[in-house]
């Protein structure tokens, strides 16, 4: 089939024997067990009725903007919430987390002198995969939480029953957020030249001030320059617009498989929850359903890396799900811990090159860096999240490939989650604001200082904050 708007990787995928349920037919791995197969049916009947979260155009557009951090045109900045909360809902929520997500990407843009490609972990990350089926406290045994959309995570019998009417509200939960960001993103909360307003909440007592200020006045210039150019808001709209493209893991695949569409234009099969999702460290199995289901979509797609990867997984799972070697497909999301990264990551980095493959490289700093303070709270310190990206950005250029973004469980809330950073969050200051679902995130401080680090980075710094 010849299409034009087609790469041959696309057309590959036509011709291959991949169905939306071919997963079903694979062994699978962090699924909850829904008692009442019946009403699952139902609930993937009413889904696969409803119309599509986002568009495969849309898709398409991301695909090739990732094509661009592949060839190091451009950066990748991925994050949001470990697990959205059906009870955490509000428009101020999903308003916080827009203006910090776009407020580190002008950081990075401005700092890093690269376009910046913004996707959050929104509008659809509600599904979590755990370490046990289940757990146990006092001598009393319940399923584990899994995510809002699958159970609640208060430890009582009722709360730990698998329903899948939850898949439905996340859908709904989904499309509501998408609606505010689609409006966030179009209706004036993006202009640049708003970027001093920005930060009015959340700089003003900040050590960093200085620097972020003296940063967005330096914006401001530019754009009064251009100003005097001819070159406004109304002359170009990409001053004052944006893209948030959205993602999250590929967890549930019967959502998943229920949400695919065919495109009109193309023929083409995407999976139409979000513009891109990605597999866990713990469904990665190249023989399994996770990479079955992700292998025919035509979405770019990620695949974790934690510290038991080989560069021998890692290059069947380039042959798997990127068998054309087409930039931007694939995006391999390291998340090793930083004490691992740097012994494990050049090995998988090199093997990886030497195929001459181009992946986009993405750094999680997050997941491998986890660890139970004293207190009990499940924590991250700033330090080495910082860490693990600046081994991150070394390995990759020594192997002459570029390190091409990063993955951050944040919130624009003021939470302690993670300790360190400039406001130096200690074990004992968790309990102040310790609000996650699920992992510990970095507060909407700590992501705008861990910003200037990586624009630093990107531009061949050391990227240490405290100068
Ligand atoms: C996550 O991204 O929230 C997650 C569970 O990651 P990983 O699969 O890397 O553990
Ligand atoms: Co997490």
């Amino acid at each position: 089939m010849y299409n034009a708007l087609l790469t041959t990787r696309e057309v590959f995928t036509l011709n291959t024997n991949w169905t939306p349920k071919s997963w079903r037919d694979k062994p699978i791995h962090q699924q909850p067990t829904y008692p009442d197969t019946a009403e699952l049916l139902g609930v993937e009947k009413e889904l696969a009725a409803l119309p599509p979260l986002v568009f495969a155009a849309e898709t398409r557009e991301l695909r090739r903007l990732l094509g661009q951090v592949a060839m190091g045109k451009a950066f990748l900045l991925q994050g949001g919430d470990c697990a959205e909360s059906f009870t955490d809902f509000s428009a101020q929520n999903i308003r916080d987390m827009f203006k910090v997500l776009l407020q580190m990407a002008a950081v990075l843009t401005f700092g890093g002198r690269k376009p910046v490609v913004k996707v959050g972990r929104l509008a659809g990350q509600f599904a979590k995969p755990r370490s046990a089926d289940l757990e146990e406290r006092d001598g009393v045994q319940l399923p584990s939480y899994r995510g809002d959309m699958v159970n609640a995570a208060e430890f009582t019998a009722e709360a730990r029953r698998v329903d899948p009417q939850r898949l439905l509200k996340a859908y709904h939960q989904s499309t509501a957020t998408l609606n505010l960001l689609r409006a966030f993103a179009s209706g004036g909360l993006a202009d640049l030249h708003q970027v001093n307003k920005w930060n009015m909440g959340f700089v003003d007592s900040n050590p960093l001030r200085e620097r972020y200020t003296d940063m967005a006045q330096r914006i401001q210039d530019a754009l009064s320059f251009m100003e005097v150019l001819g070159i406004n808001s109304d002359t170009m709209p990409t001053l004052k617009e944006t893209t948030l493209f959205t993602s999250h893991e590929a967890l549930l695949l019967n959502y998943e498989e229920a949400l695919v569409r065919t495109d009109h234009l193309t023929g083409l099969q995407y999976a139409c929850s979000a513009h891109m999702l990605w597999i866990g460290e713990r469904t990665r199995q190249l023989d399994a359903a996770h990479v079955e289901f992700l292998r025919g979509l035509n979405n770019p797609v990620g695949v974790k890396l934690g510290p038991t990867a080989n560069a021998d997984d890692v290059l069947r799972i380039c042959d798997a799900l990127d068998p054309e070697n087409d930039p931007g497909r694939l995006t391999l999301i390291c998340r090793m811990g930083a004490d691992i990264a740097e012994e494990k990551l050049p090995v998988i980095a090199e093997a990886v090159s030497q195929a001459g493959r181009r992946p986009v490289w993405s750094c999680d700093p997050m997941h491998g860096n986890t660890h139970k303070a004293s207190s009990g709270y499940k924590t991250r310190s700033f330090d080495n999240i910082l860490r693990e990206i600046q081994q991150f950005f070394t390995v990759l250029r020594a192997v002459g490939a570029h390190p091409g973004g990063i993955h951050l469980e944040m919130t624009g809330q003021h939470v302690t989650e993670c300790t360190g950073g400039a406001y130096r969050i200690s074990e004992t200051d968790l309990a102040e604001c310790y609000r996650t679902q699920c992992d510990p995130r970095l507060n909407a401080d700590q992501v705008l200082e861990l910003a200037f680090c990586v624009a630093d980075l990107m531009r061949n710094g050391r990227g240490t904050s405290r100068e």
